[in-house]
């Protein structure tokens, strides 16, 4: 396996034309593995040498360790458990897990059912004798948003305020040539500001005070790796306010798009819920919310795939290609809930495997179970739908859908 420079198809990918169909584009990228770009960066593009750098020590998920450290958000602050490398990495992680599954919470996912149901009925109630809906402005965001609110402790009214700071924060690190880059950063810099000291204000007022969600259990909580000090628990808040939701939205509305677009397991599913399972795990592979993993640095010359890849290097992990690879999955291209060898890269893998895993298989579930059941012979407006700008966090921005046969 060669390395090429392939700048061009890289850009290809990136660009906003490409969004609504970057899979031909990717397949193009996997026959250069690890291909290097103009800038000195790597992109990685296939199943076998993504699981290996996902796995590899050599790896750093901290922007420090790059030689040319990026311009970022997050600079300049305490950065959240998903930017850094063990041993702070591994006891972040695990001081924020213990109050959100397994071992020490295993049945928070379960106890939350009753209410991601009730409040997915809610938001569809809302919706009945409508001739269209959005999929994504009805459903598949204020779903996620309600729960991590929820769990987190973050008032659900507070939203439009934290909506704006979150906007900002993605688009910083998005890869839109339209808009000035310094702007982007100075925008996302404030925003990133604005939210800490938001949610700084609601750690402040747990201090001294138990209580049952996460922030206050944060706050107040003396494990075995002692307590967070108020910094990380900010940091931490923040990755889950994003990751809870800016995620799951996509994947409802991906799941919707793809059961549309295969009528006859849709029908399926009607009459099969147990479905849902399998289901959920192959949109995981076959339309994944996260497509790229913006970077990891080389904290020392790695070889992947006979190329060394040089200390300090940026390298880009396209997760989304790699669940696509013909030489891991059979018939790649096909949607199949029936696939049964399906360990796709959705989730990531390694250390910093996805944390909100269960608890977003859960949600994407029960909306798409219950779309498909209260719908009336929904159809797709548009197809494709708009997308959302991000090449990352990939999805419709809206998804408009008619039903009663309209
Ligand atoms: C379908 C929805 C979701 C997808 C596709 C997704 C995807 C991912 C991926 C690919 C990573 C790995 C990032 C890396 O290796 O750098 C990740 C990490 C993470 N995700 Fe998710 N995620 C989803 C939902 C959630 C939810 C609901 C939560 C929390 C409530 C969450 C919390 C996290 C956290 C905390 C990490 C960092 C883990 C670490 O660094 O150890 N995610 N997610």
């Amino acid at each position: 396996m060669t390395t090429t420079e392939t700048p061009d198809m890289l850009h290809r990918i990136l660009d906003y034309s490409s969004r609504s169909d970057p899979y031909p584009l990717y397949a193009e990228l996997r026959r250069t593995p690890v291909a290097r770009q103009d800038d000195g960066s790597y992109v990685i593009s296939t199943y076998r040498e993504l699981a290996d750098i996902l796995h590899n020590p050599h790896l750093s998920s901290d922007v420090r360790n790059l030689s040319h450290p990026m311009p970022s958000a997050e600079a300049g602050g305490t950065p959240s458990f998903i930017n850094m490398d063990p041993p702070d990495h591994d006891r972040l992680r695990r001081m924020a897990m213990r109050h959100f599954g397994p071992p020490h919470t295993p049945g928070l996912v379960t106890a939350l059912e009753p209410d991601l149901t009730a409040t997915v009925g809610g938001l569809l109630d809302d919706c009945a004798g409508k001739e269209q809906i959005d999929i994504v402005d009805d459903l598949a965001y204020p779903f996620p948003v309600s729960v991590i609110c929820h769990l987190l402790g973050v008032p659900r009214e507070d939203e439009p305020r934290f909506r704006v700071w979150v906007n900002d924060l993605i688009n910083s690190i998005d890869y839109d040539p339209r808009t000035d880059p310094k702007q982007k950063l100075d925008d996302g810099v404030q925003a990133r500001q604005d939210l800490r000291e938001y949610l700084g204000g609601l750690v402040e007022q747990r201090h001294g005070r138990p209580g049952d969600d996460l922030l206050a259990r944060l706050a107040n909580d003396d494990g075995p790796d002692g307590r967070m000090t108020d910094e990380e628990i900010i940091s931490t808040a923040n990755l889950l306010l994003i990751a809870g939701h800016e995620t799951t939205v996509n994947l409802i509305a991906n799941g919707m798009l793809t059961l549309l677009r295969h009528p006859q397991i849709l029908e399926r599913l009607r009459g099969e819920p147990d479905l849902v399972v399998p289901l959920v795990e192959e949109l995981l592979r076959y339309e994944p919310p996260v497509h790229i993993i913006p970077w990891r640095a080389a904290y020392s010359d790695v070889t992947v795939a006979d190329t060394v890849i040089p200390q300090g290097s940026q390298v880009m992990l396209m997760l989304a290609s790699g669940s696509r690879d013909p030489d891991r999955f059979h018939d790649p291209d096909r949607f199949d809930p029936d696939r049964s060898d399906n360990q796709h890269l959705g989730f990531g893998s390694g250390i910093h495997l996805c944390f909100g895993g269960p608890l977003a298989r859960r949600e994407a579930q029960i909306a798409l179970t219950e779309l498909v059941r209260r719908l009336d012979r929904p159809s797709l407006v548009a197809d494709p739908p708009p997308y959302r700008r991000s090449p990352v966090l990939r999805g419709p921005i809206h998804l408009r859908v008619e039903q009663n046969g309209g």
